[in-house]
């Protein structure tokens, strides 16, 4: 039988709460919805599984992008975004975040948002595959940090909004097609509540943690990924996965990441023997698209036979350096390395799921009622590989227009009661834990990473074919509903992977080197 939901319940013995909105996760994407809904004056509930500051959104350093220099236009960003995404970005969505992008980041500076300045007013960057400077950016490095900082203010002044850390998403509550709410497991009291909702927005953020080496924080863990599939909403292009090309890469520190603005201000890429090799690989070198930079770095890597190339920021100017760049600059001398003296060893590294959740031109998924934003959802507008810095951007736009849809729905019924047992599920061992974690991320890593092939996919294949008995258990804790969310992610990455046979963007395979234009289509799975 398979699995619905990962614990047996019963809604009838739970203690309930009401809410018009329930949004899951407390990113940027999460925030900016929360404050939109909740301007229309609906009862907004806003659950984050650990603290309101642990998201991939609080981490983001290059910025966030829109055509607002002198040179630029929208019709220029609209170009840029099309290339990166190698030919599967949704137009449309394309339009909209490039046009109405501009919009939400106006808004963004109104509500508060302080990012930096020059002599010309905003200050812009360029990043990979940007033909133009366009990516604003705050307190050098730290982009992502500010807009929460002014979101989470407005958020917090809306007495309409009840923010709950701590508190788990464990399923949604899905019946005749349509979401009635989530079960939430309070962390700290281990108290299994039911949230009715007349509408439930996912943003639970990304996947970058089912990788051994990941720019993600801890929680980025796929979720919401995992429970939409459960709950038979639809997940696009899985199989797309972004990997930074530029990671930190010491020895016993997490790979923290180096953002591409580095480059964009001047660094430059050298092998390990110290020789440039960009040029040799795409006319807009260390600017080139992230997934051909990442890909030639691990080239160079084997090449070289070794972890790591390396970032020299020579041609940037110390001072320019500590000025543009103070949180990296701060991390690697934490770590004992001076970034003004010495070049930065790093490697690709997991970044960014440009799949999810499959979403329409309003958020909308497949399921009535139920909305997605941010990284765990598919727009369309990043395809195969996103464009550096529209992730903020996205969130932004797609938040806004979710709350215009949800004002026009009329008030909800009040939902079933549900009850689940699974036959004979009894409580789920304990080495569902660290150990399969380790198991799944050291798979993904090496069969479902930056390079594929048939060989590998079919080895992972194997492992999670292997592990589906577990399916036949139930959780006892968060840590193994976690796990059990990122085997599910895990398998849906791994087959569509294997499904898909040819490369593009995000996804290469070294037996089929080639685009195909058989392939140029999206791979839909549903639960
Ligand atoms: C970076 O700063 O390089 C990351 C920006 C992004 O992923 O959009």
């Amino acid at each position: 039988m398979k699995r619905r939901y990962v614990i047996n319940f019963n809604t009838k013995n739970l203690p309930e709460r009401q809410t018009d909105c329930l949004i899951i996760g407390g990113g940027v994407a999460g925030l900016f919805t929360a404050w939109q809904v909740a301007r229309t004056g609906a009862n907004v509930t806003l659950i984050t599984k650990q603290a309101l500051t642990e998201s991939n959104s609080q981490q983001a350093q290059g910025g966030i992008a829109a055509a607002l220099g002198a040179d630029d236009c929208p019709e220029l960003h609209f170009q840029d975004t099309i290339t990166a995404g190698a030919g599967l970005c949704d137009e449309e969505a394309v339009q909209v975040l490039v046009h109405e992008g501009r919009e939400q980041v106006k808004l963004l500076l109104q509500l508060g948002a302080e990012f930096d300045r020059d002599e010309n007013g905003l200050s812009l960057t360029r990043e990979g595959c940007h033909s133009r400077r366009r990516v604003l950016h705050a307190q050098g490095d730290a982009t992502g940090a500010e807009i929460v900082r002014a979101l989470q203010q407005q958020v917090r002044a809306c007495r309409n909004v009840v923010i709950l850390e701590s508190h788990y998403a464990v399923d949604l509550l899905v019946s005749d097609q349509c979401c009635h709410g989530a079960l939430v497991l309070q962390q700290a009291s281990r108290q299994l509540e039911v949230f009715r909702s007349g509408t439930v927005v996912l943003a639970t953020g990304g996947a970058g943690q089912l990788y051994r080496h990941t720019t993600n924080p801890g929680v980025a863990t796929a979720d919401g990924i995992a429970l939409a599939y459960r709950a038979g909403v639809e997940i696009m292009d899985a199989e797309f996965i972004q990997f930074h090309p530029t990671a930190l890469a010491l020895a016993n520190t997490p790979s923290f990441l180096i953002s591409e603005a580095v480059r964009g201000e001047g660094g430059i890429l050298l092998d390990p023997k110290g020789q440039r090799f960009m040029p040799a690989y795409h006319e807009m070198a260390e600017l080139a698209p992230r997934d051909v930079v990442a890909r030639a770095i691990h080239q160079e890597m084997v090449k070289g036979a070794s972890d790591q190339v390396y970032l020299d920021l020579s041609r940037i100017g110390k001072s320019k350096i500590k000025k543009r760049f103070p949180t990296i600059t701060a991390t690697c001398a934490r770590y004992g390395l001076d970034i003004t003296e010495q070049p930065i060893p790093v490697a690709p590294a997991a970044h960014y799921m440009m799949g999810g959740v499959k979403i329409n031109l309003q958020g909308q998924t497949n399921i009535d009622r139920l909305y997605c934003c941010g990284e765990a959802s598919c727009s369309g507008v990043h395809g195969a590989n996103r464009l550096a810095s529209n992730s903020l951007l996205e969130g932004l736009v797609f938040g806004a227009r979710i709350a215009r849809e949800i004002a026009k729905l009329s008030p909800a019924a009040a939902g079933p009661v549900v009850h689940w047992q699974q036959e004979g599920q009894p409580e789920l061992a304990p080495e569902a834990g660290p150990d399969l974690r380790a198991g799944l991320q050291q798979v993904m890593s090496e069969q479902v990473g930056l390079v594929r092939s048939a060989a590998g996919l079919t080895a992972a294949a194997h492992f999670f074919a292997e592990r589906s008995p577990i399916q036949h258990y139930a959780a006892v804790n968060a840590g193994q509903m976690e796990v059990l969310n990122m085997l599910e992610a895990a398998r849906i990455i791994g087959m569509a992977a294997a499904m898909r046979t040819e490369s593009r963007g995000g996804h290469f395979r070294q037996d089929y080197p080639e685009p195909s234009a058989n392939w140029q289509k999206h791979i839909l799975q549903k639960g």
